[in-house]
């Protein structure tokens, strides 16, 4: 489990819908930009180039190595300041706070980076064996394998269901039952078995990978990513609220990049909520998805959907 990550010297990641995403957080010379999912920096990058030598880039991950690699592209651009905090965007009002900054663009691309998924040794992917961890921030937290080890099947269930959308989540859950009591829960490849298992003969049955929505569902269970999204829509609702006084400055864009309909569903509502209570207004009715050229170049940006809004009541759309 030691030596070097994979490709560390590379990106081993495409940022989606750059080019929309440029557009609509539109990041002028001089501006403060937060990017609050550095992961290989390729977002970050830009949005640095257009803030310039007189602007100023907060980065923020989970993941420390991801964190300083973005940190080093930001900084080849020769951007005025870049700061770089390891943690959660759940915090990004203090890390904020502590620099004395106010944002004028914020993007959070929610989920993992390509280059995590591609690592053996985080134990994200149902390719290739590996520990079951699945820990974003590898430093702190539950893996997977104590959380497998600790929830209830019903748990087990409800969480493969809510969060994978899977069918068979109560077989599945069952068969991860099963196999934990017998030690045969270890790894990755243990983890499909079970699922293959739960599958019986209908595993060969769809295109997708029968382990898909449960290595999903286990991600970000993991993770909380929900819990983590729903802590940073309060702090954009406070910082909108706050008119110009908080974090977000007065005419701030704030974009949110997510991959899964539940979250989707969040940022949807909560975007919608500032909007009715007259502190923003999206910048699109509908959220921005790939066009078939980026969909056919990028597999991952198919699932892409990114909502933004800008604060203040009055603004123009792009639709
Ligand atoms: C989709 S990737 C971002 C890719 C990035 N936009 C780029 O162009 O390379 C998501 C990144 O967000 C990080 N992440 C996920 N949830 C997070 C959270 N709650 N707080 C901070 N970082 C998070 C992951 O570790 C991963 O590096």
């Amino acid at each position: 489990m030691s030596g070097p990550t994979p490709n560390a010297g590379a990106p081993g990641h495409v940022p989606v819908l750059l080019e929309p995403i440029l557009r609509q957080l539109a990041p002028v010379p001089g501006a403060t930009v937060a990017d609050l999912t550095a992961g290989r920096g390729g977002h970050a990058e830009a949005l640095a180039r257009a803030v310039g030598p007189s602007g100023r880039v907060l980065l923020m991950d989970l993941d420390p190595g991801n964190l300083a690699f973005a940190a080093d592209r930001v900084r080849a651009t020769g951007v005025g300041v870049v700061e770089a905090v390891h943690g959660s965007f759940a915090v990004v009002e203090f890390a904020l706070a502590r620099l004395g900054w106010k944002a004028d663009a914020v993007l959070a691309d929610l989920g993992f980076a390509s280059n995590q998924m591609d690592d053996p040794r985080r134990g994200f992917s149902f390719q290739g064996e590996g520990p079951l961890d699945m820990r974003l921030d590898p430093t702190r937290g539950e893996p997977a394998s104590e959380l497998l080890a600790r929830l209830t099947e019903r748990e087990l269930a409800d969480a493969i269901f809510r969060l994978g959308e899977d069918p068979f989540a109560r077989r599945i859950a069952r068969a991860i039952v099963d196999r934990r009591g017998r030690d045969q829960l270890r790894t990755t490849a243990d983890l499909v078995a079970a699922v293959r298992a739960a599958y019986g003969p209908r595993a060969h049955q769809s295109r997708m990978h029968p382990a898909t929505r449960t290595f999903m569902a286990l991600r970000i269970l993991v993770n909380d990513e929900l819990g983590a999204l729903q802590a940073l829509l309060d702090a954009v609702a406070r910082g909108a609220a706050a008119r110009g006084a908080g974090w977000l400055a007065t005419d701030a864009r704030v974009g949110i990049i997510s991959f899964h309909s539940l979250e989707d569903r969040l940022v949807k509502h909560a975007f919608a909520g500032l909007e009715d209570g007259g502190l923003a207004a999206r910048l699109s009715r509908k959220p921005v998805e790939a066009d078939d050229a980026e969909a056919a170049a990028n597999p991952r940006s198919r699932s892409a959907k990114f909502r933004a809004v800008r604060m203040g009541a009055e603004t123009s759309r792009d639709d």
